[in-house]
């Protein structure tokens, strides 16, 4: 390969696939005036319900703030446990340590990266009151196995990563009891920051609907519009200020609307890396059965450096310098320093995760990457 190709090469982990049409549908609620949450962020939360298949869908700030929500909403509360996989992004659980909860960890399969679902019964206590369960990189977590292993337990789905994912042929973000998404530029569709609430749940959603308003009993649109504008609403209960901002209302409908093409271009590239990588001794990839419908919002794989050239850490620097963006997967929750300072945990006390941390290694996948781009990534993969 001449320097000259290496040198020419950008190819980002992620990039947002946006333009004219997203610019155009900002003109509407600028020249209207009406930029907080109001009739474009309705209108994309109806879009997402219906294709997500639940009854309520709530926008909010981010996918965090999402599942801090959600916790409130199910009463979580100082002295309660939150059953938590040890590789996710930390904000999954530090959404526990919100509510003055204790979160309760579990290992992950560094196969799937999501938890394994037979760890799940040992940890639960009187105190355990909700599982998150997260869909990591746009694969589901086995839900029917951890619905099994705690039945009596309301489970949130962290789907940050899964809008338009699917398991068993239900959507992501149907199948527990509340769930919550993100709209963050690493994601397959984007608002720049931005979140979704979904549930079935008609309590969870009445609670989730107020507290993103300050706690307020009607939303600033209802009352805007209502007979008595003049009369501020009542608030009974402590909420917080998540709205969604119409802006990113607007842009979300766009990008909503090509959400299924962006995972479909996204199967068809993973398969592409799938088959063309498949000899690489060195690295393992995606490994998932027909009852997941995968979002792709990353392809993640693990390095085994007892067959690879190089650490994973020396690959990640050698594509770098080749124009090709990689990360680790995530990281191992309870290696950071604030979780380690806090609690003490010790790398080792969940060996998947670690491993996951050590080892995994999230490469270019998005829907602003050409076909050439994907070649290069795969020719440059097998030279090093
Ligand atoms: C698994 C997981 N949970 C939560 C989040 C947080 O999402 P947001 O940035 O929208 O708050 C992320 C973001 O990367 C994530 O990957």
């Amino acid at each position: 390969m001449s320097s000259e190709t290496i040198k020419k090469r950008n190819i980002y982990i992620a990039q947002p696939s946006m333009g004219q049409e997203e610019w155009e549908a900002l003109k509407e609620p600028i020249f209207s005036g009406w930029v907080t949450q109001g009739p474009k962020v309705k209108e994309f939360e109806r879009m997402f319900s219906e294709r997500h298949q639940v009854d309520h869908a709530f926008a909010v700030t981010s996918c965090t703030t999402g599942l801090h929500l959600a916790l409130v909403a199910l009463g979580i509360q100082p002295g309660d446990e939150v059953i938590v996989p040890a590789f996710t992004w930390v904000s999954t659980v530090n959404v526990v340590l919100y509510c003055g909860a204790t979160p309760v960890f579990v290992d992950v399969d560094p196969k799937t990266f999501n938890l394994v679902p037979e760890q799940i019964k040992a940890k639960i206590t009187d105190k355990t009151k909700a599982i998150i369960a997260v869909h990591l990189f746009g694969l589901c977590a086995d839900m029917d196995a951890i619905k099994q292993a705690a039945p009596d337990i309301a489970i949130l789905e962290d789907a940050a990563c899964a809008s338009g994912a699917g398991y068993k042929g239900k959507p992501s973000g149907s199948l527990g009891d509340i769930a919550s998404f993100s709209f963050h530029p690493r994601k397959s569709i984007t608002t720049g920051e931005g979140g979704m609430v979904t549930t079935n749940r008609e309590d969870l959603a009445e609670k989730v609907n107020t507290l993103r308003n300050h706690g307020a009993s009607i939303s600033e649109e209802q009352r805007h519009h209502g007979p008595k504008p003049y009369i501020l609403p009542a608030f009974d209960i402590l909420g917080y200020n998540y709205r969604m901002t119409d802006l990113q209302g607007a842009l979300g409908i766009v990008q909503f609307g090509k959400l299924d093409q962006f995972i479909n271009e996204r199967n068809e590239w993973a398969k592409f890396y799938q088959q063309e990588l498949k000899d690489l001794a060195w690295l393992q990839l995606p490994d998932f059965s027909e009852d997941y419908q995968h979002g792709w919002q990353a392809f993640v794989c693990m390095i085994d450096e007892t067959k690879a050239p190089h650490s994973r850490n020396k690959i990640m620097e050698l594509l770098q310098e080749r124009g090709i963006s990689t990360r680790p997967g995530t990281h191992a929750v309870h290696m950071l320093d604030y979780y380690v300072q806090n609690f003490g945990f010790k790398p080792s006390d969940f060996p998947g995760a670690q491993a996951a941390n050590d080892y995994s290694i999230a490469i270019p996948l998005h829907n602003k990457m050409t076909q050439e781009d994907y070649q290069y990534v795969v020719q440059t993969l097998k030279e090093i």
